[in-house]
């Protein structure tokens, strides 16, 4: 959830030298981005520094990360025709330097905590190389899913084809956990979703326990609130919930085929570490002590306080001890 992100000043300065893709691409200065929030607060894991949109940049489109505007494509797919314009990567050659990252982490975590691996899910990628960045609708993406949909189910088999391969070659540089973040999920409705979204979740899923049965899956289906049911049958381990859901009404669905990740509004960490602390426990009761990962319910923002997030990693390891008392 962007520990890494623009509200630690030590990740401010090394960005300030640097374009953000830059230092995804620099194995060193992924390492270090990586490494700042694990040097500076007691957390349980780590999670590897990059984007979901290294994928759609090794299938051949342009993005770029522009300051106050988040990531926009210069030139998205507009239209059919344009799917002839992606490739398929040599992962190993256009995506190795997320690998060489990984294994450079590893050494220097040196087995202090899990590293996370990740990538973007085949719907939420598809949205942005058809949208051209974020967007209040996604209306242009959605246009696709309605108008052409053998063309949609092309490039989603596409891009999943690229990510099976990303993924193995993550856990082969030494990823000890897979993420995968389907964050425009909560613009489909339940149909789209199970046509457009599910299917290819479930292929990354089976292939993982196919191929790395010892490697713990989580799905961020942000905003799918509908799909509790079929993420549970999805074959992820772990569903991560955003702060809209409530873990109890999620728990009943679900019991005890999957574990439950999240889901703190983030925005709770702008208020006082009294607060913060009570909304932990809060949280905590309502997940139960087992099968639980702790965690924001999306991405920290940038004007947040470091030491607010200090006290809700430190809220929950005291708390949680109290919980499953
Ligand atoms: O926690 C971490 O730092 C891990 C690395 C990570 C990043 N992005 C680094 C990043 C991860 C896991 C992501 C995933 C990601 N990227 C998602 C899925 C998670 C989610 O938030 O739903 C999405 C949708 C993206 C696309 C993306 N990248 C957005 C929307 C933005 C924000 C742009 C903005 O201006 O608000 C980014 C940028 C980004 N990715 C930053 C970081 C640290 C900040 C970039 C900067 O330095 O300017």
């Amino acid at each position: 959830m962007r520990q890494a992100g623009r509200y630690l000043p030590e990740y401010r300065a090394l960005r300030s030298e640097d374009e953000f893709f830059t230092v995804c691409r620099t194995p060193d200065l992924a390492a270090e981005a990586t490494l700042q929030p694990i040097r500076r607060f007691d957390l349980d894991a780590a999670i590897i520094f990059s984007d979901i949109l290294v994928v759609p940049q090794a299938m051949g489109l342009d993005v770029r990360m522009e300051r106050g505007r988040g990531p926009v494509f210069p030139q998205p797919l507009q239209g059919p025709d344009d799917l002839r314009r992606l490739i398929r990567p040599d992962v190993n050659e256009s995506l190795g330097y997320v690998f060489d990252a990984i294994t450079l982490v590893r050494r220097e975590l040196n087995g202090r905590v899990p590293l996370i691996g990740f990538c973007g899910a085949p719907w939420t990628l598809m949205a942005y190389m058809i949208e051209g960045g974020g967007s209040k609708t996604f209306a242009r993406a959605k246009t696709w899913l309605y108008t052409l949909p053998a063309e949609s189910h092309r490039l989603l088999e596409a891009i999943t084809d690229v990510l099976l391969t990303y993924l193995d070659g993550q856990i082969r540089a030494g990823a000890q956990a897979i993420q995968v973040f389907d964050s425009w999920a909560g613009y489909l409705g339940p149909v789209e979703f199970n046509m457009f979204a599910l299917p290819y979740l479930r292929r990354i899923a089976a292939h993982l326990r196919e191929n790395h049965p010892e490697v713990p899956t989580i799905v961020f289906a942000k905003g799918a609130h509908y799909a509790m049911e079929e993420l549970a049958e999805s074959g992820f381990n772990v569903i991560g919930l955003d702060w809209t859901m409530d873990p109890r009404v999620v728990r009943d669905i679900v019991g005890d085929r999957v574990a439950l990740q999240g889901n703190l509004d983030p925005c709770v960490l702008y208020a006082d570490p009294d607060t913060i602390r009570t909304e932990v426990l809060r949280m905590l009761s309502n997940f139960g002590p087992l099968g639980h990962i702790a965690n924001l319910g999306h991405g920290m923002h940038p004007d947040h306080d470091p030491e607010h997030a200090r006290a809700f990693i430190d809220a929950v390891h005291e708390l949680s001890v109290e919980v499953a008392q």
